[in-house]
């Protein structure tokens, strides 16, 4: 990965592709060819689809195609009637998918043009710190299934990814907070440094209208992610990326159980602390980190009182953990932390011990 002032290079051959950190300005300079369609979560079309449509200056054809924003349209269904959306406008296999938005946006556009006419370019636009710190990199593509998340998907790495700080300023509360737990996840599962920096970071409400500091995470975050999927494009089993899914087989479990009320990025921050717990108890790990990791949730609005789940069973929890799919023969594999900006793959944790972990964060 190479590093410009406001550009980072995600190195994959010949599927490399840049990171643009001032998204609007650069969108100017990129002319498109074939027919654009701009694919946005009616949660943010009427701020910034303009916005977008106005700086591709170079496009000669631009439809903008609306869903109704929220996990619920993550389906195998809004994927096909996005390219239905495509034929009816005429877009052949020149065509560019773009996604502005959220990760939902973002993992559903991609997977349609990946299977669109067997594949077309696409553009991550993200518009929520979940998705300028995460799911924009890295050619994660999917939607749900009833059973569980992500489990139809595809790699399909975006042509380029267009981000602007500037968009967070109408972004919830709750979903600032969901995209500082991906943050706070790389502190944990790769960089020690970048945690104690975060420790050091100013408190939630200063931090949301405090520019040099999200850009300097965002960057941060980018570099992290496009390190380690320039290392393991495919998350190949027992390599880097799976660490990325450090809180995740925890937190699916209770994204799914929640019937998605909780956000992906709060749910991941329940995930980190249960991980913690059986870090623990599995003495990876000492109470100290613990107790840290847990205050540098709370400090960003992800503590026990922003992340519960009420009236969920810790048996129903371990049961949907076992849909993951880096699961291998009945057995849960789970990334786990052995020190701050450490973490490792476990899959031989006895349910009683995992039951524990999540009894303790259920009632604690
Ligand atoms: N592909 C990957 O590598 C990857 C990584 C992490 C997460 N994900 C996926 O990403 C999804 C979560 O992403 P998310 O948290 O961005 O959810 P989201 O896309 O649902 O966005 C959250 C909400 O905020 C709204 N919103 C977004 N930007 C806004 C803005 N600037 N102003 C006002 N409203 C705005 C959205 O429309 C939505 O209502 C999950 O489906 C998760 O599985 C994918
Ligand atoms: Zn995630």
């Amino acid at each position: 990965m190479k590093e410009g002032e406001n550009t980072l290079r995600v190195e994959l051959g010949r599927r490399s592709y840049p990171i643009y950190f001032d998204g609007l300005r650069q969108i100017c300079s990129h002319p498109v060819d074939g027919r654009i369609i701009l694919v946005v979560a009616d949660a943010v079309t009427a701020q910034y689809s303009g916005l977008v449509t106005a700086a591709l200056t170079g496009a000669k054809a631009v439809s903008t195609w609306v869903f109704p924003a929220g996990e619920a349209s993550k389906t195998l269904a809004t994927a096909a009637e996005i390219c239905q959306a495509a034929l009816r406008l005429g877009c052949g296999r020149d065509a560019l998918f773009i996604a502005l938005g959220g990760g939902v946006a973002g993992d559903l556009t991609g997977f349609a043009a990946s299977i669109y006419m067997r594949g077309v370019d696409f553009w991550q636009v993200p518009t929520s710190l979940l998705a300028m710190v995460d799911s924009s990199v890295g050619g994660k593509t999917g939607v749900d299934l009833p059973n569980g998340k992500n489990l139809l998907g595809t790699f399909h790495q975006p042509a380029a990814v267009f981000i602007e700080t500037d968009f967070l300023r109408t972004l919830p509360v709750e979903h600032m907070a969901a995209g500082m737990a991906e943050v706070i996840k790389y502190g944990v599962a790769l960089d020690g440094d970048f945690f104690a920096f975060l420790e050091r970071g100013p408190e939630f409400l200063a931090a949301r209208g405090d520019q040099d500091f999200l850009r300097s995470i965002i960057r941060k975050s980018c570099c992290l992610k496009a390190g380690i999927v320039a290392r393991d494009e495919f998350e190949t089993h027992g390599a880097v990326r799976e660490l990325l899914n450090f809180g995740h087989t925890f937190g699916h479990a209770v994204e799914l159980l929640s019937g998605y009320r909780l956000p992906h990025g709060v749910a991941v921050a329940w995930g980190m602390t249960a991980a913690g717990r059986l870090a623990v108890r599995l003495g990876r790990w000492g109470e100290a980190e613990a107790v840290r990791l847990q205050a540098l949730l709370a400090k960003y609005r992800l503590g026990r009182e922003h992340c519960g789940c009420p009236g969920v069973a810790a048996e129903a929890v371990l049961a949907a953990m076992r849909h993951d799919k880096k699961n291998r023969s009945g057995r849960l594999r789970l990334v786990l932390p052995a020190g701050i900006g450490q973490a490792s793959i476990v899959d031989d944790v006895a349910d009683a011990d995992v039951l524990a972990a999540i009894r303790e964060v259920l009632h604690d």
